[in-house]
């Protein structure tokens, strides 16, 4: 039991969801974020539908194994990555819904092995799929430079407080390899140390920023999440459902511009984005910044507003 508070994963906005997705009887779903499974299950128990559940991070497919158990011929699992779901997908039968959670889960946050987090001390590590280089390589090899560029960018820290976070990563590697999460976070609040900006979001650990930089880096996060985007004509029916939950401007900015850019093939649901309720922030404090988006596409006519 203490081992299952530790590990699990509350699904954000999870009735929202399922009143966008609107799945019925027989319908084909795809869940692009499979995580833990939580709005797979809520989805495949709102109605006698099949859903197919993809996730990049080979620890999901553990866990899809009890709901194969249970579900059986209705839910399936594959492992792939955003960017490979045209090729691996799009030569199937189409889908009538996809939800995207983009992000992390707390899987992946509260394991130290994975070394996503600046509160778990463990190897700098943050790949969701365990392949490719990692955070260590990057804060390691990188130059001064194009460290500064990534925490500025990815991390939408201001560019003095980049440059100053950039330089004691490379005065640090002179003494020797930073390793560990724990590693690194100091060498952050040494450079973040006592400036304006550290009082202006006293709320926030001074690594905050870093972190997120390097996780969306090492994972290629916005890349991933356009190409996905874009493979949705190869992936979706007529008149299908799409729902993303962004958790960031930065990724939310990905979502508006693939809209705005595919306007004659999309119909917007509601009237933009939808927050989660603040009973639901207080269930789920990492809900707190989900952005829901949900859209209807349309293969060949034209969008606009649906309630
Ligand atoms: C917020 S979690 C999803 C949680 C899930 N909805 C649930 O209820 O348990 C996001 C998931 O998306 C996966 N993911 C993120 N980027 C991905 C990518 N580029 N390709 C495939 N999976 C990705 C992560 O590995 C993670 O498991």
């Amino acid at each position: 039991m203490w081992i299952f508070l530790l590990v699990s994963h509350i699904p954000v906005m999870v009735h929202e969801v399922i009143s966008i997705l609107a799945p019925c009887n027989g319908n084909r779903i795809l869940d692009c974020t499979f995580g833990g499974g939580g709005h797979t299950r809520a989805i495949l128990n709102s109605a006698e539908c099949y859903v197919l559940g993809t996730d990049c991070d080979p620890d999901a497919a553990d866990r899809a194994t009890s709901l194969k158990e249970q579900y059986r011929n209705r839910f399936d699992f594959m492992q792939c990555r955003f960017s490979g779901m045209r090729d691996a997908l799009g030569v199937h039968e189409k889908f009538d819904a996809v939800l995207f959670d983009f992000g992390i889960s707390s899987f992946q946050v509260d394991d130290a092995d994975r070394g996503f987090s600046f509160m778990k001390d463990g190897a700098l590590d943050m790949r969701m799929s365990k392949s490719g280089p990692s955070a260590f390589d990057v804060v390691n090899s990188f130059t001064e430079e194009d460290i500064a560029e990534m925490i500025r960018s990815y991390g939408d820290e201001p560019r003095a407080m980049a440059n100053r976070i950039a330089s004691s990563i490379i005065n640090a590697r002179r003494v020797g390899a930073i390793r560990t999460t724990g590693e690194l976070r100091e060498v952050v609040h040494k450079a973040v140390g006592n400036t304006v900006v550290r009082k202006r979001y006293s709320h926030l650990d001074p690594s905050t920023k870093t972190f997120q930089a390097i996780r969306i880096f090492v994972n290629d996060e916005l890349r991933e999440i356009s190409k996905v985007l874009e493979s949705i004509p190869y992936l979706l029916n007529d008149n299908a459902r799409i729902v993303t939950i962004a958790f960031h401007s930065l990724e939310d900015r990905v979502v508006k511009n693939w809209a705005v850019s595919m306007k004659s093939n999309l119909s917007v649901i509601g009237k933009g984005t939808v927050n989660p309720s603040t009973n639901e922030v207080v269930r789920n404090p990492r809900a707190r910044s989900a952005k829901l988006r949900g859209f209807v596409y349309r293969s060949n006519n034209h969008g606009g507003y649906t309630n």
